[in-house]
C-alpha cells in the first residue's frame, strides 16, 4: 500500500503528474492537494480504472494534514512559475515561503515520507525544506530529493537530434550534475552512453540549449507559464523510480541531494564545502543508498564545474539564510 500526495496538484504541472501518477499501479491512494480546485481535479481524475483511489483537499477543514497523514512519497510542485525576462531566482520571494509552509506541514504530518521538491527555484527551495526539517528534528537526507529529471530528460532529446534522425530511437544518457539553473546545470557530454562525438563548437552550443532549455519553453508560452508537461513526464518518471527502488528494484537517478550529509565520495573535489549537488544517486529501500560514481569531466567540463559550484554557493545560503530568519 503506498499513499502518493502531490502538492500544487490542481495546478500546470500538478495535473499531468497526478494523471501520470494515476497510472502507477505502484500506488494504492492518491491524494491532491492545492490551495485551489483540487476536489475537481481529484473527482476528473478518480474516474480513470486503475486501482488507486484518488481524493482533493484545500486548505479548509485541516486538508493539508488530512492529505498528508500516511503519505509515503509527497511530490510538491506548488508555486509560481516564470513570465519572459524572469530567472527562477526572481521567484523566490513567493515560492520561498510556499515552500517553507508546505515543509512545515510534511514535518508534522509526514515525516518520514520520500519528499520531492519541484518548485523553483530548486538550488535555494530544496535547502529550504531541509532547514526546516532539521529545525524539526525529522531531517533524513537520504529522503529529501530536489527533482533536476527534466534536464536530463532534454539532454538524451537535444543529444539524439544533434545526431541525426537515424540516431533518434537511441536513448542518450548524459550525465547532468550541479543545480538547476542556468549555468549551474551543467552537462558531461563527454561521459554520454552511448559516446558521441561533436565538435567543440557544437558541444558548446549543446551545453548552452541544455543550461537554458527551460527558457525555450518560458518564450514559447509567452507569459503563460514555463514548461509544465514535460516537467510532468519528468517528475513522473522520477517518483517512480523512487517508488520501485523502495519496493527492492535497484534505480540510479540523478538528482539535488545533500551529498554533505550522504558523503559525496568521487564529487567530493568538485563540490568543496557545498551541501548541494546533483549527482547520480542510487536508490534503495530508504531513498539515497549512495552517490554515484565513475563519471569523469573532461577540462572544459571542469570549468563549467567551477562556475556551476560558485553560483551554487549563494542559492544555498540564500535558502538556509530564508529559514534562519523565517521559521
Ligand atoms: P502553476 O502556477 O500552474 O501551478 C502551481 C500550483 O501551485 C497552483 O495550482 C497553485 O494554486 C498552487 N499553490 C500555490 N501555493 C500553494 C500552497 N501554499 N500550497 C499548495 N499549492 C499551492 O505553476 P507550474 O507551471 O505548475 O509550476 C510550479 C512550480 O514548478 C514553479 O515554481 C516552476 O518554476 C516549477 N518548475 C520546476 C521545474 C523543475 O525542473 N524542477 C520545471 C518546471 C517548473
Ligand atoms: C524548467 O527548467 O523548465 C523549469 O525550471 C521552469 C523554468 O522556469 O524554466
Amino acid at each position: 500500500m503506498v499513499k502518493a500526495v502531490v502538492i500544487g496538484a490542481a495546478g500546470g504541472i500538478g495535473q499531468p503528474l497526478s494523471l501520470l501518477l494515476k497510472q502507477s499501479t505502484l500506488i494504492s491512494e492518491l491524494a491532491l492537494y492545492d490551495v485551489v480546485n483540487a476536489p475537481g481535479v481529484a473527482a476528473d481524475i478518480s474516474h480513470i480504472n486503475t486501482p488507486s483511489t484518488v481524493q482533493g483537499y484545500l486548505p479548509a477543514d485541516g486538508g493539508l494534514e488530512k492529505a498528508l497523514k500516511g503519505a509515503d512519497i509527497v511530490v510538491v510542485p506548488a508555486g509560481v512559475p516564470r513570465k519572459p525576462g524572469m530567472t527562477r531566482d526572481d521567484l523566490f520571494n513567493i515560492n520561498a515561503s510556499i515552500v517553507r509552509d508546505t515543509a512545515i506541514g510534511i514535518a508534522t504530518h509526514a515525516p518520514k515520507a520520500f519528499v520531492l521538491i519541484i518548485s523553483n527555484p530548486v538550488n535555494s527551495t530544496v535547502p529550504i525544506v531541509a532547514e526546516v526539517f532539521k529545525k524539526k528534528g525529522v531531517y533524513d537526507p537520504k529522503r529529501l530529493f530536489g527533482v533536476t529529471t527534466l534536464d536530463v530528460v532534454r539532454a538524451s532529446t537535444f543529444v539524439s537530434e544533434a545526431n541525426g534522425a537515424s540516431e533518434k530511437s537511441l536513448e542518450y544518457s548524459i550525465p547532468i550534475v550541479g543545480g538547476h539553473s542556468g549555468e549551474t546545470i551543467v552537462p558531461l557530454i563527454s561521459a554520454s552512453q552511448p559516446s558521441v562525438s561533436f565538435d567543440q563548437s557544437k558541444i558548446e552550443a549543446l551545453v548552452k540549449r541544455i543550461q537554458f532549455g527551460g527558457d525555450e519553453v518560458v518564450k514559447a508560452k509567452d507569459g503563460a507559464g514555463s514548461a509544465t508537461l514535460s516537467m510532468a513526464f519528468a517528475g513522473a518518471r522520477f517518483a517512480i523510480s523512487v517508488l520501485e527502488a523502495a519496493a527492492g528494484k535497484a534505480r540510479t537517478e540523478y538528482s539535488y541531494v545533500d551529498v554533505k550529509a550522504l558523503g559525496a565520495g568521487e564529487w567530493s573535489s568538485v563540490v568543496g564545502d557545498l551541501t548541494f549537488f546533483s549527482v547520480p544517486v542510487k536508490l534503495g529501500k530508504d531513498g539515497v543508498e549512495s552517490v554515484g560514481a565513475g563519471i569523469k569531466a573532461n577540462e572544459y567540463e571542469q570549468g563549467l564545474l567551477k562556475v556551476a559550484v560558485d553560483q551554487l554557493n549563494g542559492n544555498i545560503s540564500k535558502g538556509v539564510a530564508f529559514v534562519a530568519d523565517t521559521a
